[in-house]
């Protein structure tokens, strides 16, 4: 590096200049590398006198010989040498600070919009682990008493050499970051500087993820206080509303429907018939069959319901579920008469769902029917009332096993196989 930079140097027609102005013919001055190599002058002409060494360091990077400008030429190399490589210094010095805002900018980045936990936790250690070159990432999350409740490693390879740094915002430790390697490495200042960079901003999207998940969970527990305030008042067997939420939730897993929409889908289930609290009690209560117009009067639940929802902000997103849960894919249903994918997939979805929880429920006015009854139900009106990916969803093995419904296992009270 300090012969390039010699060599550089002395490449630099101004450099050159200077230096054959300091030696005039009668004082010959030859810059030779550690080599021998001559990088400026003709060591042939000129005569044996002086030998002065030029240094990075303790390191002795080429020799000056000649009269006796030797000395002059060599103090005014080695001063350029060593601001040469001053500047060098500084400038990556500078590279490298930047590549640390810039790394550091970019995990912000992505971790800007992001709220859940299991998302952070995944672009922490993927980032990390790409940065630092390590076998593996984990992260431990802490509750308030400081006690590890979560741990979230990457896919990595069993390490036995480990750096953990304390994930702390507001003097406030929230996890750690553990960094492992397979074999002993030592971690640079530099490395060690931009992992505490990375684990400020982690710490801060974890908190954040934290709080996010915590409102997350009042604000279900509010809807779901809701949904108990529909069953009170409906004939409903206890816990529709639960089944109801389940055997949707399972349905979009089996169709792998995105994370994001599995929230909308859930509280989309759990208020699916909120609209009930606009009926009329004595037709919401009437034991045997409505006349056409109680009927009538019934059916406006998913309109009401979409009234209600549309008051709450946060909810806007979840009334697509819960106003067309009752239209069919042939368009027969109501209240708009949507057909196929011009229903929402969360109420395509709620209504299979609703639809057999209702025919394996007993009500006032009828029994229950057999898990082999309601399947056949199913079947027959897939493709007319019932979206078809949907029942086969609903159907299949691992749903059902998972429901614990397939197989003709009974798993309440009141089903008969
Ligand atoms: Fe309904």
């Amino acid at each position: 590096m300090a012969k390039t930079t010699l060599k550089r140097l002395l490449a630099k027609a101004e450099v050159a200049a200077l230096v054959r102005e300091m030696c005039p013919q009668d004082a010959q001055v030859c810059v030779c590398d550690q080599d021998g190599k001559p990088l400026f002058g003709d060591p042939a002409v000129v005569e044996s006198g002086h030998t002065v060494p030029l240094t990075e360091g303790n390191r002795i990077i080429a020799t000056i010989k000649g009269g006796d400008r030797c000395e002059t030429v060599a103090t005014l190399l080695q001063y350029l040498v060593n601001t040469e490589l001053e500047r060098l210094a500084l400038g990556r010095d500078t590279v490298e600070k930047y590549r640390e805002i810039f790394r550091s900018y970019n995990l912000g980045t992505k971790l800007g919009s992001c709220l859940d936990t299991k998302e952070v936790a995944g672009i922490v250690t993927g980032e990390i682990r790409n940065l630092m070159g390590a076998d593996v990432v984990a992260v431990l999350l802490c509750d308030d008493a400081g006690d590890i409740t979560e741990i979230f490693a990457d896919s990595g390879d069993r390490a036995e050499h480990l750096t953990m740094l304390p994930m702390a915002i507001r003097e406030k430790t929230v996890g750690y970051l553990c960094v492992g390697n397979r074999k002993k490495t030592e971690h640079l200042a530099k490395d060690l500087k931009l992992l505490t960079t990375l684990a400020r901003q982690a710490a801060k999207a974890f908190e954040k993820s934290q709080v996010y998940s915590r409102l997350k969970e009042s604000f279900y527990s509010m809807v779901l206080a809701l949904a108990e305030t529909i069953e009170k008042r409906d004939t409903y067997t206890s816990d529709h509303t639960r089944r109801v939420v389940e055997y949707s939730l399972a349905i979009a897993r089996r169709l792998g429907l995105p994370a994001d929409m599995h929230t909308r889908l859930e509280m989309a289930a759990a208020l699916h018939d909120i609209g009930k609290l606009g009926v009329r009690e004595e037709v919401l209560m009437k034991p045997g069959p409505l006349n056409s117009e109680e009927l009538a009067h019934m059916k406006m639940h998913s309109k009401f319901g979409e009234d209600i929802l549309m008051h709450i902000t946060a909810l806007k997103d979840v009334i697509p579920g819960v106003k067309f849960h009752h239209e069919r894919c042939d368009g027969c249903g109501y209240p708009d008469g949507l057909k196929g994918d011009k229903i929402d997939i969360t109420a395509r979805i709620i209504s299979v769902a609703d639809a057999f929880d209702a025919m394996t429920s007993d009500r006032p006015y009828r029994k229950a029917l057999s898990l082999k009854a309601a399947f056949s139900e199913l079947m027959k009106h897939s493709g007319t009332q019932f979206d078809p990916a949907v029942v086969k969803a609903f159907l299949s093995r691992p749903v059902q096993e998972k429901l614990g419904i397939g197989g003709h296992t009974v798993r309440r009270t009141g089903l008969q196989a």
